[in-house]
Parts: C-alpha cells; structure tokens; sequence
C-alpha cells in the first residue's frame, strides 16, 4: 500500500482519536524511522518517550525473538526464568528502597496499582497529586489527572481525588488530613510542558508523607528507566536522594513492547496479599524479555551517560538561540520553550524530516529522543531551529 491507500484504510476503520502526523512508519534504527514511501526520518520524539534503546535495538530484537520461539506467554500462575531475572534486575538498579516488582501493562494501569496499594497500606482512600501532572486515561488514574479536559472526560471521576501546586508544600499542607493515603507525583511534569520543581521539594514531601503515615508514589513512566540521566528520578541527585515508597513505570520498560511495573518498598509491600493486585498479561514472558534486555542494551551502551551529555550539548547549542527563551528538563526529557507558541517550529522541523513533540503549554516543544541519540544529530535540530 502506498501512504494515501494506508491513510484512507486506516482514516475509514480505525477511531479518529489522535492527531496523526502526515507520514507513515514503517522501520526504524537507532534515532531513524523509515516511511512507507522510503523517506528518513530523525525521531527526537521516541514514539512517544517509548524507544529509549532506539527502535529495533539489535540486542532487544534478538531477545524478543529468542523468547518468542521458546514460548510466547504463560501467566504468573507459574514460575519463569525470565520473569525471575527481570524482577531482580529491576529491583537492583532502583533506589536501595525498593525491594519488589510487580508487573502490569501500561502507565495508568502502574498507577492504578500504585494508588490501589497505597490505600491497602495506610487504610485510607484519598489521594493527592498535582495541578499540571499527567497519570493516564482509565478511572482512577484519569481523575488523578488535574490538567486541561482530562478529569471532564473521565467523568465520572473516582471520588478523593485532590489537587495541590506543583512545587509548592504549602498548598499540599492545605489539602492534606487524615484521610490521605498518597501523594501521587510526576517529578518532572511532562506533558504539561516539562515543568520542574526544585529537589528540596521532594524532601518537603517525604518529610510530610513520613509525619503523616501517607506513602509517596513517583510516577516515572516517562522519567524512569534512564531518561533523566539516571535510572529513576527517585533517589537520584533530582530529588536530593529522596526515595519514593512506590515508583511506576511503563514507556521505555520495554522498548516498545507493551509493559508496565511498579516498584515498591517493604512499607507497601508488607500489606499486599494474595490475590490483591493482578493482571492477566503482566508479567508475560515476551514482555519479560523486552524488559530485561532494555535494561541490558541501556548499560551496555552506556546510554544513561550519553542522555546527560546530549542534554548539555542541547543546552550548549541553543544557549542565545533566538526565539528561544528557556531550555526545561533532564537528559532526554527536554522542553524548548519558545517566545511565541510553538506550532510553527514543530511544523518547519517535520518539514525537514524531524520529528519532535508539542505539550500542553502551546509555547514548550518536547524532546523525547531514544538515549542512544548523538550530538550529530542533535545538531541536525539545532541547525534547523537556527535557519
Ligand atoms: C507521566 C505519565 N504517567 C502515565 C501515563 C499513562 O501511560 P499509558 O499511556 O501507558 O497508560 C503517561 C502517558 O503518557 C505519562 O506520561
């Protein structure tokens, strides 16, 4: 099929949902995509924050593949190897907290558990989180969402659900009681525009949370699993060592194959019984592969140092840019904010065969490049921007 013929099909049969870019992928390597009609494209958007190896990573495809001819799926009704190694391998690189994994699917489902255990921990229902965060579309997590129409088309919402500022500990002190089981974060607040608080905050939370018996989730969906220049944001310099009790994850878990997980602390993990959480695909073996070989081709390519070097490098290039007012983010969590909306630019880039990302703030352009992405091609964005 040619492009027309694919956007016709596809336009006719599938729910008009998403705002589609007027290409279709068709391979990718590395920071590249192909299209159906043989054009290259560089993806500083990821496929979403997903492709943090870079697409098709050879070492994740030869796992994928490999585990696909031993066997595709069997539920957590039994033992797996590979499901035993990706758990302990989790568990080792995150904060020294953490001591258990469970797996689930995708971002919201993480956080619906994330949340689910909070309340089974404490005994209590309600929950806060931020003005600006993003946790995802299903009941729970979508009215945990206080930004734009998100809770409106939730509707109903789950009840206990609470904002506070981003940043600011006062507004948290204000909403939270007796009731709280969680305080529910998005450490660098994404779609609403790579938003950032300072690390003492996060102390001001823990503190909080401790004095109050509430537990602390991160939600890392976006930011964990070696994007910010670190395995998680939680523990790591950004949140000055502040470990959360429960930290979630999905995106670049995988590569791409679909994959969520919540990392807990024996605080939350003590409650959790048999039968209390559970999913019929998490934890299944394709998965588990995609998981474990993730992690692996990140250190092995040593991608967790390249993120933070290209966010310098990024810096470096569009210090006094012009249009350019601030540069928000770490490593490959990146939002350009412009003086003006940035509509315009993201256009021009894809025009020039350059894929990157909007945000809910009209004036913040999102990279979320795979962290094998180079300065060389870094530069192919900054000389487009410069022109
Ligand atoms: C911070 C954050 N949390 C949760 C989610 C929801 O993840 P999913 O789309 O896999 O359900 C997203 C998705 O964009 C996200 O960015």
């Amino acid at each position: 099929m040619n492009f027309e013929e694919i956007k016709t099909v596809e336009d006719e049969f599938q729910l008009a949902t998403y705002k589609k870019m007027d290409i279709s992928v068709e391979r990718g390597r590395g920071s590249w995509v192909w299209t159906s009609e043989g054009e290259k494209y560089l993806d500083l958007y990821g496929g979403h924050a997903v492709c943090a190896t870079g697409h098709s990573h050879p070492h994740v495809v030869k796992a994928i593949q490999e585990q696909a001819d031993k066997v595709l799926f069997y539920s957590n009704l039994v033992y797996s190897e590979i499901r035993a190694k990706a758990a302990e391998k989790l568990v080792s690189i995150a904060p020294k907290s953490v001591s258990k994994a469970f797996f689930c699917n995708s971002g919201t489902e993480a956080n619906e558990n994330a949340m689910r255990m909070a309340r089974m921990a404490t005994g209590r229902e309600k929950v806060i989180t931020f003005s600006g965060g993003f946790h995802g579309r299903t009941a729970d997590s979508i009215s945990a969402t206080f930004l734009g129409k998100y809770r409106e088309i939730g509707k109903p919402n789950v009840p206990g659900h609470v904002a506070a500022e981003f940043g600011d500990i006062g507004s948290v002190m204000a909403v939270i009681d007796d009731q709280t089981a969680a305080i529910m974060i998005e450490p660098i607040q994404s779609m609403a525009g790579v938003r950032e608080a300072a690390p003492q905050f996060f102390h001001e939370l823990r503190d909080l949370c401790d004095e109050r018996g509430v537990m602390l989730i991160f939600d890392e969906v976006q930011t964990g699993v070696g994007r910010t220049g670190n395995w998680f944001f939680g523990g790591s310099d950004l949140a000055d060592g502040v470990e959360p009790d429960i930290i979630s994850l999905a995106k670049s878990l995988g590569s791409g194959i679909p994959v969520g997980a919540c990392l807990v602390n024996n605080k939350v993990s003590d409650h959790i019984k048999e039968n209390d959480l559970g999913t019929t695909f998490g934890g299944g073996m394709l998965a588990m592969a995609a998981v474990v070989a993730t992690l692996e081709a990140i250190e092995q390519d040593d991608m967790i140092a390249n993120a933070r070097k290209v966010e310098q490098h990024l810096r470096d290039s569009l210090s006094g840019a012009s249009g350019v007012v601030a540069v928000h983010g770490k490593g490959c969590l990146i939002g350009i904010e412009f003086e003006e909306a940035c509509g315009p630019v993201h256009r021009k880039l894809l025009e020039n065969n350059i894929i990157t990302g909007t945000s809910s703030d009209p004036k913040v352009l999102r990279l979320l490049p795979p962290l094998c992405v180079t300065t060389d091609e870094i530069d192919l964005l900054s000389g487009v921007l410069a022109a």
